[in-house]
């Protein structure tokens, strides 16, 4: 684009069919925040600025959202937040980012509830606003628009656009028009402004609406212009519970398919949830009702079983992890090697580090722990902060304790099986002499 973007999200509004105590752009979708989808997607445009316009549940929303990460060689845009009290109307809410908007830019205005609109989609209309027009996003599928605003056009052979009616205002006639406003507009700052001080509140709802811009561009003499899209997905709002898990689901298809469209063969695209970043090399396979988080990267040939929670983790080439396992790396991060085997029924926690060929049976929990080449722990175990050598084989029951009641520190050694009654305050240890024995002959295999 040729001319820097500044972004407008809405999201003021209060949300009520949501019936909740968090403000509605703060429920997730995909594990993300309806309005952090916006706000990222601003950052695929390359946009200068994104300014969030807040009102109910302002300071929840403010701390609930941040900065997009940059994306190719932009850096990523300036986050602030502008507030609006009280809400009166949509027009109104892009008036209180009139002051912090530079005359020099395109405005890009998007909700902060519809939280799946594309790049490409944004980028066919920034080119139709070519910095200079004012132009529209509208929705046509020839489906009932009730509820919308619809898109008044010339009955003359260019079919120009006339105006946007709101649905409480509009004529039988009008409210027949199938073509509806999705909410989401461009137009040049020095263009922009002025129309917005020209907005009035006479209107059913006594609110100043954005979309009576159009009818005042239009009375003098402005060409504005509409992009149409198709795709009701893009443009769905979140108003409800209903809607948000409904958007959920065709959230999932979509990356669902795109999975499937590199090479992964999922058990059922249907039974899949990526709630983050999911990165797959080449024949990864996913059974049914795995749930993916945060930045988690499967190698060639990763095979996952059934009911996994998989957390911010790095599954090595080969490695299988079998039915029932949870992995959360939170932030410290889990690394499974090649051709490891988890679970099924196993426990990976922030900070397991298991190398090569590791077995991690059932009922086994591994916490901040290394466990080199081809060890095994392969029932009933607790590794917390130890570091296991190669091959080692972490027998049945076994724990590494590493708490002394005040501190913790890396295992080295440990177990004590108490089978006296303790006195309180007093500490107790029982562990068996160690004994040494240098060069034991491990048994040979008794033959049939
Ligand atoms: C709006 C459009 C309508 C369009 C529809 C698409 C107007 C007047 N109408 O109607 O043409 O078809 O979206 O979904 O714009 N908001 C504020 N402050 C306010 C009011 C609203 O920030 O004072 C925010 C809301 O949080 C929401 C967005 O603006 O994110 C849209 O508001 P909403 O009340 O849903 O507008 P609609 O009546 O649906
Ligand atoms: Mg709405």
């Amino acid at each position: 684009m040729s001319f820097p973007v500044d972004v407008v999200v809405m999201a003021a509004g209060k949300g009520t069919r949501m019936k909740s105590l968090r403000p509605k752009v703060l429920h997730r979708l995909g594990g993300r925040a309806l309005a952090q989808h916006v706000i990222d997607c601003a950052a695929r445009l390359s946009a200068r600025s994104v300014v969030v316009i807040t009102g109910h549940g302002a300071e929840q929303v403010e701390a609930g959202l941040t900065t997009p990460v940059a994306t190719g060689d932009s850096a990523a845009p300036k986050l602030r937040f502008v507030r609006q009290e009280p809400q009166l109307g949509t027009g109104h809410a892009v008036q209180q980012a009139v002051p912090v908007l530079a005359d020099d830019g395109v405005v890009l205005i998007l909700n902060g509830d519809v939280p799946l609109i594309g790049q490409a989609t944004l980028e066919t209309l920034l080119q139709a606003c070519d910095g200079q027009h004012l132009a529209l996003l509208s929705v046509d599928t020839g489906g009932d628009a009730t509820g919308y605003g619809r898109i008044v056009r010339a009955l003359d052979a260019d079919r120009s656009v006339h105006a946007i009616v709101e649905h409480k205002d509009a004529n039988e006639a009008q409210r027949r028009i199938t073509e509806w406003y999705s909410g989401v507009m461009a137009a040049p700052a020095a263009l922009l402004k002025p129309l917005l001080q020209g907005l009035t509140n006479d209107n059913s709802q006594r609110e100043y609406y954005l979309t009576d811009v159009v009818k005042h561009a239009v009375a003098q003499g402005l060409v504005v212009r509409a992009v149409t899209t198709g795709d009701e997905v893009e443009v769905a709002g979140v108003n409800s519970p209903v809607q948000l898990a409904e958007l959920e689901r065709a959230y999932q298809r979509r990356l669902a398919d795109a999975l499937m469209e590199q090479g992964v063969r999922l058990a059922d695209p249907a039974r899949l949830d990526v709630r983050g970043e999911l990165l797959c090399g080449q024949d990864v396979e996913i059974d049914v009702n795995c749930v993916f988080e945060g930045r988690v990267k499967l190698g060639d040939g990763v095979r996952i079983g059934a009911n996994c929670v998989i957390a911010n983790a790095a599954i090595d080439a080969g490695a299988v992890i079998h039915p029932f396992t949870h992995i959360d790396g939170e932030k410290l991060g889990v690394s499974v090697g090649r051709g490891a085997l988890v679970g099924p029924f196993a426990r990976l926690r922030p900070g397991a580090q298991l190398g090569e060929e590791v077995h991690i049976g059932n009922f086994v929990e591994v916490k901040n722990s290394t466990l080199a080449a081809g060890a095994k722990a392969n029932h009933l175990a607790y590794l917390g902060d130890a570091t296991v050598g190669e091959r080692v084989n972490y027998g049945a029951g076994s724990i590494t304790a590493n708490y002394d009641g005040a501190n913790k520190h890396r295992t080295v050694g440990g177990g004590s099986t108490l089978t006296k009654s303790t006195p309180p305050g007093a500490l107790a240890v029982a562990r068996g002499k160690q004994m040494v024995l240098d060069g034991w002959q491990r048994p040979t295999k008794k033959k049939s």
